[in-house]
């Protein structure tokens, strides 16, 4: 099914970062000429530059704020398929500057809407917005797409506006019968692989801390999370992109990509997990001596349309999922290798667990 890909234009928003990047090393794989938008990357290190990833793609520096900017840039551009990653996507960096957040993840999203607006050829889109975006009521069921959108903080509250913009977009400018552009929303959360290196998220936390041969200080070991790993909701997107070039009816709508229902754990057992693949890993329990911003419980996505209409999966379990993630840091931080064929081995290896585990998209 992904196959489609190969010698197709793809237009990346965010590729310079955490999950842009992997999807930039995947459509490479699958034989896509890349055009990538975002800032310079986020962290240093990052996986783009770590992974050489800016050598084989047309790699665009531009801010999606700039509307002008970023249509002349989609325009030339005319892909054949567009994913819109870039954004603003840490919680606690909206509490600090919820004005930036709103701009980048609510206008840069209307800004790349009204540059498919114009664009003079068919394109198939895919925005990714969050698990976030749902209005979390902290009950015990899976969110499911029809489910309220909302959000207590400045980042939930962005990636539920941008899905508003989106959906208002689909209806207004881009009508089911005639549009040349097709429109689809991939939601997912709690992404962990190697590579990620933000602030406030548990991994590279640990992984500032292992590199520098300190013990990370763990603020809420027991907070449990559906962790997935990136090439997860990655094959979700692709997937998604593919069933919508085939299939008009798949136009407008929002998909769940997560793990199943029951495979949450704690960051305590994320952690354990990860120092069983890498002697550096150690950790202090600190929970109750920190106090920080508003931050929602579990919050878990029923991914039961996605396997219907997509016949998409998550396949990877927890100990798997936990192995990829930290051979993958261990392996950079020991120098030895090309941490770029590290990750393409790692795409080859995921592809070929998909395919024996009957996911449709791997065939
Ligand atoms: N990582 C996760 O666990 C997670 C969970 C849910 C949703 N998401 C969503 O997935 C997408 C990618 O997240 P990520 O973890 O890779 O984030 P990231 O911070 O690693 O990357 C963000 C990318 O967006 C670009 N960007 C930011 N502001 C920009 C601007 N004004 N103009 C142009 N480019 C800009 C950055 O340059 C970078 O390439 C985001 O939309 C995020 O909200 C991520």
């Amino acid at each position: 099914m992904l196959k489609l890909f190969d010698g197709k234009k793809v237009l990346v928003t965010g590729h310079t970062g955490f999950k842009g990047s992997w999807l930039v090393a995947w459509l490479r794989q699958l034989g896509a000429k890349v055009v990538g938008i975002a800032l310079d990357p986020p962290s240093k290190p990052s996986h783009f530059e770590a992974a050489s990833l800016g050598t084989s793609i047309e790699d665009n520096r531009l801010d999606i704020r700039n509307r002008d900017s970023l249509k002349a840039c989609i325009d030339n551009a005319a892909p054949d398929f567009l994913f819109h990653l870039a954004a603003q996507p840490l919680v606690r960096r909206s509490y600090a500057d919820p004005a930036e957040t709103y701009e980048t993840n609510v206008i840069g999203t209307l800004n790349v809407l009204e540059a498919l607006r114009g664009l003079d050829k068919s394109c198939v889109a895919v925005f990714i917005t969050s698990d976030k975006c749902y209005d979390n009521i902290e009950w015990v069921w899976g969110y499911r797409e029809t489910d309220a959108l909302g959000g207590p903080d400045p980042y939930s509250a962005s990636k539920g506006a941008a899905e508003l913009v989106i959906r208002s977009y689909v209806k207004s400018f881009f009508p089911a019968a005639s549009s040349k552009v097709r429109i689809g929303v991939g939601r997912a959360g709690n992404v962990i692989g190697g590579g990620d290196w933000a602030d406030d998220r548990i991994v590279p936390d640990c992984v500032r801390a292992w590199s520098g041969g300190q013990a990370v200080a763990l603020r809420n070991p027991q907070a449990t999370r559906p962790w997935q790993h990136v090439l997860e909701p990655l094959s979700g997107y692709l997937t998604l992109a593919a069933a919508l070039h085939e299939r008009p009816e798949l136009h407008g709508e929002p998909f769940n990509f997560g793990p199943p229902a029951h495979q949450n754990h704690t960051v305590l057992e994320l952690v354990k997990g990860m120092s069983r693949h890498w002697d550096k890993v150690r950790w202090a329990d600190i929970s109750g001596t920190q106090t920080g911003p508003y931050e929602s419980g579990l919050l878990k996505l029923n991914c039961d349309k996605a396997l219907h209409q997509l016949r998409w999966q998550a396949i990877m379990n927890f100990e798997e999922t936990v192995r990829m993630t930290a051979e993958w840091y261990r392996t950079f931080y020991e120098g030895h290798q090309d941490i770029g064929a590290v990750t393409r081995a790692q795409i080859e290896r995921y592809t070929i667990a998909a395919a024996s585990a009957g996911q449709a998209w791997a065939q």
